[in-house]
């Protein structure tokens, strides 16, 4: 275990069939004002919006609606949300959804109050909050992002086809968040596969890196483990609690800062998908999906140790007579035929990218260096071109 690190999280957080029973009290904290954020309307299909607002309402509540948040929520809607929460003087933002909703009422409470343009201050040019944030809490409907208890919000800009996400401090993780698998369970497959191999990457991006004996490195081939399991119950079964509740689990540890402690971290596949993100539009674990194996496979000589562990700890492939280099690349085509049998798309063009964006995508694609390779800009033309 390396590196000087603090730990704390500050999200409370309601797990369970009945995590639904402690809105109330939680109402309780906050004044009478709450913006209600929520997606395209999901939660009016299933009866959570009439679950909430009913406690809204026996709470003495006053609702300041807030909906149609899009997949990858976008800077109009983020003005639109800051009037909403400024004009009112709202005091808390109640966002009940996926990862989109979640990261969008981050940031309309970071920025309703911010006397200048959100988009410049906080995603171009990634400054810290100095001005009053509003409080968030989270009713959770999709798993995969872990915004439920992470600082995080990721904004797209697409007049300047840029999709970039702010891991913001303490101050901007919700206040609360609840997290009941069985809402859950009408998720699209299409949405509940992506959002499972978001998790994946997740892990992934914090797995493949470093050298050093690490704690956090074996909590992750748990998770890993844990995922790759029951995501395979929940794709025959949809509504099976126990392994609906191992993924919303699993998503949430996996992005809620604990398995980063004392390890650099890599993040190049949710840069690569955020870039074909911002020209898409496409659902997020999908961009990530298509670009992995052609990345792995790129900086697999770089990181050969761990690629070679990932194999026998996670896809328990055999390593008896055996190379590194056939162990590692084993434990990658395990994985790749997972990501197949699962659904997930695997490549770029089913996406709707065209070879003409290619350029402007890897322009688009910040570089990081904590993984095992520091991408040129080449390189980065090469996996996305091996990724179509
Ligand atoms: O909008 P509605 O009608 O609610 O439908 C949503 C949406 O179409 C639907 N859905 C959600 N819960 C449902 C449901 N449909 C039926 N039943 C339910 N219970 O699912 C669709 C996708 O929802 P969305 O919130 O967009 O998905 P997700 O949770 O994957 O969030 C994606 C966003 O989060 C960002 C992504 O970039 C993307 O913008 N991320 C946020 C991160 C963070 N905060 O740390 C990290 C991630 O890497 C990611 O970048
Ligand atoms: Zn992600």
């Amino acid at each position: 275990m390396l590196g000087d690190f603090m730990y704390s999280n500050p999200t409370r957080l309601y797990f369970g069939e009945h995590a639904m029973d402690n809105l109330k009290t939680e109402l309780a904290n906050y004044g009478p004002k709450v913006q209600l954020v929520y997606g395209g309307g999901s939660i009016k299909k299933n009866g959570i919006y009439d679950q909430v607002t009913k406690i809204l309402q026996e709470c003495g509540k006053t609702v300041f609606e807030d909906g149609g948040v899009m997949p990858n929520p976008t800077t109009e809607k983020l003005y639109e949300g800051c009037k909403i929460a400024k004009d009112n003087g709202v005091d808390l933002i109640l966002a009940v959804g996926g990862g989109s909703v979640c990261d969008y009422s981050k940031a309309v409470s970071i920025s309703a109050y911010c006397e200048e343009d959100p988009w410049d201050k906080y995603y171009l040019r990634m400054e810290d909050v100095d001005n009053k944030i509003i409080p968030v809490g989270c009713v959770l409907t999709m798993v995969g992002t872990g915004s439920e208890m992470n600082g995080g919000s990721v904004i797209t800009n697409h007049e300047q086809k840029l999709k970039i996400g702010h891991v913001f401090g303490d101050n901007v993780f919700p206040k609360f968040s609840i997290l009941n698998p069985v809402f859950t369970y009408t998720l699209p497959k299409y949405q509940m596969t992506s959002g499972c191999y978001d998790i994946m990457s997740h892990i992934l991006e914090q797995y493949f890196s470093g050298t050093d004996d690490n704690t956090s490195d074996y909590i992750m081939e748990g998770l890993l483990k844990s995922l790759i399991h029951s995501w395979e119950i929940a794709m025959q079964d949809p509504e099976n609690y126990e392994a609906r509740s191992n993924i919303m689990w699993t998503a949430t540890w996996a992005l809620n800062t604990l398995i980063a402690m004392g390890k650099s971290t890599d993040w190049m596949v949710h840069m690569l998908g955020q870039a074909v993100g911002a020209y898409t539009d496409a659902t997020h674990g999908m961009t990530l999906s298509a670009v992995s194996m052609a990345y792995y496979r790129h900086i697999l000589p770089y990181g050969l140790e761990k690629f070679k562990r990932y194999a026998i700890h996670v896809w328990d492939v055999n390593p008896a007579g055996k190379s590194d280099m056939a162990i590692a690349e084993e434990g990658l085509q395990a994985m790749e035929a997972y990501m197949k049998r699962m659904g997930l798309v695997m490549n770029l063009r089913a996406l709707g990218v065209t070879e003409d964006m290619l350029e402007g995508i890897a322009k688009a694609t910040f570089v990081m260096d904590g993984g095992y390779k520091v991408l040129e800009k080449e390189e980065i033309m090469q996996i996305l071109q091996e990724s179509m």
